[in-house]
């Protein structure tokens, strides 16, 4: 039976120069030498030789890269006046209207914060230490109570995080979110190839190395799991999309919402005004009339540079992943023969080598492949861009602490300084060296907390207000009303 199946795969693998799978097979036991059967069937060679014919060419044709230009931006001046009022209301309908939906894409192996766990189990909270699950699901839970109206999760894992993340949320009660109210869908992976072979790597002796689809397999997942179809079923019309690494993302922000609307958009995308020319963030821009992005890996330093002639950077508009899309944009995605490409990424990535011995390189050694959500953006019609202030809305969790850029010291330090921004703007006092943390469900913004706080109050040391944390107000003062 066992030389059967022995036979059945090597002659597979011999076909496409991929033998070496099968060189732990005597040492294996029956039920691993099933599961690595499993695996290796479900292999789509035809697409991993196509892949491989286009390695070393670049994704981006660099005459295209020539011809970007910043896009037309809602820009941020916007809010705040007349106008952003009356996108702000039609945002509030919309949610109130329950049409709205949060994708939530947590499938990524954060290789390079180190952490050893699904990132969404990080500890951020600067005072209240709430992993960024809980951090981003009171942002959920305290718009859903603005609102009085039920916003599903739906959030995307991977091979590489769905049990820990299940486990997780269900050990903590989902963070308060109602059962109904959660999905939890699992992206599809594709096998690590050895850069200098193109063999597919093994991560153990009874299993390949196989890496998430990057986070646009969630257009795959998203349908095939009967989300997508679920989604309809309730009429959610918009789903903004966020990602796990955000501590500070606007959960479906009511203007940004309004804008995806007044201008029926099948994408939005909200940006930042880059910091430097290199910064490691995609650079969406306009191509011949056509948005897209163009990861900063893609993009020279001679066109990064460019400056306008005001002096400010010609490519300044930087993605931080944060989308809304109409869900029937989704639906025709998901069937449609252009969907998404895959990229390909050089990295350090462990394996088990021929003698069954573990290494861990020190230098790239592994091809893989993604897929980028954001590659949909050309093909949505009247696709549009927002603006929105890095202070209020990002605060990336790429690297560990100790390195120079996008570290949890520098996430927590961006949230102290917004919530310091709100207790000045709610002249509310503080003393020297205090530091305050805000759960959104205690306060949404600076207008709700100055109404939860008794005037002359005065905070010191450390403090977290959460969500049953109680003051004595005044009669006057009543809870803030949605703007
Ligand atoms: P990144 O591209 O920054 O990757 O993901 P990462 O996995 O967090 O970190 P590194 O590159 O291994 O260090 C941006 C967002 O996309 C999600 C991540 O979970 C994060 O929210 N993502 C990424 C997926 O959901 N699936 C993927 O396959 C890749």
């Amino acid at each position: 039976m066992t030389s059967t199946l022995f036979s059945e795969l090597q002659s597979l693998l011999a076909t496409h120069g991929q033998e070496h799978l099968l060189a732990h097979w005597d040492s294996l036991s029956p039920t691993h030498q099933d599961q690595l059967a499993k695996q290796i069937r479900r292999i789509d060679f035809g697409l991993l030789a196509k892949l491989r014919q286009t390695h070393d060419q670049p994704q981006k044709s660099s005459s295209s890269v020539t011809n970007a230009v910043a896009p037309p931006a809602v820009p941020i001046e916007l809010c705040g006046t007349t106008r952003s009022q009356e996108l702000r209301a039609l945002g509030n309908q919309t949610l109130e209207s329950g049409k709205v939906g949060m994708i939530l894409v947590a499938g990524g192996q954060g290789t390079r914060l180190g952490f050893g766990h699904a990132k969404g189990l990080f500890p951020i909270g600067p005072i209240s230490d709430r992993p960024l699950f809980q951090v981003l699901i009171d942002h959920l839970i305290a718009v859903r109570n603005r609102y009085h109206t039920a916003i599903p999760l739906f959030v995307m894992t991977s091979p590489a995080t769905h049990e820990e993340t299940v486990e997780f949320l269900a050990a903590h009660d989902r963070f308060g979110l109602p059962e109904d109210d959660l999905f939890l869908f699992c992206q599809g992976t594709m096998p690590v190839l050895d850069s200098r072979t193109g063999q597919i790597l093994l991560e153990q002796r009874d299993r390949l190395c196989l890496s998430p689809d990057g986070h646009g397999g969630i257009l795959e997942a998203f349908a095939r799991t009967g989300c997508l179809a679920e989604a309809a079923r309730r009429g959610i019309e918009h789903l903004f999309y966020a990602q796990i690494d955000n501590p500070l993302v606007q959960v479906c922000d009511p203007w940004l919402i309004g804008c995806h609307l007044q201008a029926n958009s099948e994408m939005t995308t909200q940006v930042i005004r880059k910091q430097a020319p290199l910064e490691r963030v995609g650079n969406v821009v306009s191509i011949d009339g056509r948005l897209q992005i163009i990861e900063y890996s893609d993009l020279s330093a001679d066109s990064a540079h460019q400056t306008a002639p005001d002096g400010t950077l010609k490519l300044w508009a930087g993605n931080i992943g944060v989308h809304i899309f109409q869900r029937q944009f989704l639906e025709r995605m998901a069937v449609s023969n252009d969907g998404l490409q895959f990229h390909q990424a050089l990295k350090q990535t462990a394996y088990c080598d021929r003698q069954g011995r573990h290494v861990t390189p020190t230098q790239p050694n592994a091809i893989k492949f993604e897929k980028f959500i954001f590659d949909l953006l050309p093909a949505a019609q009247n696709a549009i861009v927002v603006e929105a202030s890095r202070n209020t809305s990002f605060a990336p969790v790429k690297n560990a602490d100790g390195e120079p850029k996008d570290t949890p010291a520098e996430a927590k330090q961006r949230m102290l300084d917004l919530y310091a921004n709100w207790v000045a703007a709610a002249k509310i006092q503080m003393a020297e060296n205090t530091q305050i943390e805000i759960n959104p469900r205690f306060a949404l913004d600076a207008q709700e907390l100055a109404s939860r706080i008794p005037p002359g109050h005065c905070f010191s040391g450390n403090v977290y207000l959460g969500p049953d944390r109680s003051f004595e107000t005044s009669p006057a003062q009543g809870p803030a009303h949605p703007q």
